[in-house]
């Protein structure tokens, strides 16, 4: 049994539909009893349980063998990641797969960075089989953008910078390769899209695929955070994604490709103009 932790999120539910193509028995955990039904519906199995209450993921860990660990940014994400790391211990799992991100680090300037970092050293200290999967941003992010891109304009402050996009369901297809198959034990596999683009290079591909103009419009970083806030996103977070977009993405630090989608899955990784084309819909409105 495979257990995926964040399997209602978009890279966890991607690796349980991934999970079930391949035959593979799933088991997929959500904090809400109408999620797990949701999973059911699918095919998964599902358990209702919190990374913040360890003991609620010894029953969705019963019998499982391998486990996929995704779970929310937050101030507390590498303390939910270590109970779901002991648990799994304690529960006689072999192998986590655990997603983290591109250039994490203890040292890093970056709150995500750190977290992601200590939540991995404790899963390779531990007596697990691990691997890692440091992604690059995901082409996904742009569909909270969706409701701009239907009125023609795609918001951001990201200026000229590039960036190696990665579709998360290349992530999730290379995490089910990692989950069912041997070999990936104690590898780390850096995860990023076909080539690197720019904002105006995204807007771009959106109004060709779209065939309506799509303007990039460049704001602030101060524009964008407030904007997040009237959303909601945790400060925390807004503070944690301004240092996203000025300490890594503008400094061109996430705009290398790397090979290793394309030796996992044997294709090359999807690109950006494809991805806007399978989601279409959310772009016309
Ligand atoms: N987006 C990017 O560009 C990017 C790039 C690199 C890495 N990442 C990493 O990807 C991860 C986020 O993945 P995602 O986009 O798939 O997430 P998502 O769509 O926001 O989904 C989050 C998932 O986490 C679960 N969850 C949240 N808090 C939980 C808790 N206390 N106990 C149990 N489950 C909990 C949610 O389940 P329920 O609500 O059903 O309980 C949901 O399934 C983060 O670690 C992020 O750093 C993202």
């Amino acid at each position: 049994m495979i257990l995926v932790i964040g399997a209602t999120g978009t890279t966890g539910g991607a690796a349980v539909r991934e999970l079930l193509e391949r035959g593979a028995p799933v088991r997929g955990l959500t904090r809400s009893e109408e999620r797990a039904e949701e999973l059911r519906a699918l095919g998964a199995e599902a358990a209702v349980g919190d990374l913040d209450d360890p003991l609620s993921l010894m029953g969705a860990l019963r019998g499982v063998e391998r486990m996929y660990l995704v779970s929310q940014p937050g101030e507390r994400q590498a303390e939910q990641e270590q109970n779901a790391v002991s648990a799994a211990e304690q529960a006689g799992v072999y192998h986590v797969v655990k997603l983290g991100e591109l250039g994490q680090s203890q040292s890093s300037p970056l709150r995500f960075a750190r977290q992601h970092a200590a939540a991995t050293e404790a899963l390779q200290g531990s007596s697990l089989r691990w691997t890692v999967l440091l992604s690059n941003a995901m082409m996904q992010n742009v569909l909270a953008a969706a409701p701009t891109i239907v009125d023609g304009q795609y918001l951001s402050s990201l200026e000229d910078a590039r960036v190696a996009h990665v579709d998360a369901r290349d992530v999730a297809a290379v995490a089910a390769r990692a989950l069912s198959e041997e070999g990936h034990e104690n590898c780390t596999y850096t995860l990023t899209g076909p080539e690197a683009l720019s904002d105006a290079d995204l807007a771009t591909a959106l109004s060709d695929v779209l065939r309506r103009p799509v303007e990039h419009v460049r704001l602030s970083d101060e524009q964008v955070a407030a904007a997040l806030r009237t959303a909601g996103v945790p400060e925390w977070n807004v503070e944690g994604l301004v240092e996203l977009w000025r300490d890594v993405y503008r400094t061109g630090a996430a705009s290398a490709v790397t090979a290793d989608v394309e030796a996992l899955l044997g294709r090359p990784p999807t690109s950006f103009r494809q991805f806007a084309a399978d989601h279409r819909d959310a772009f016309t409105g």
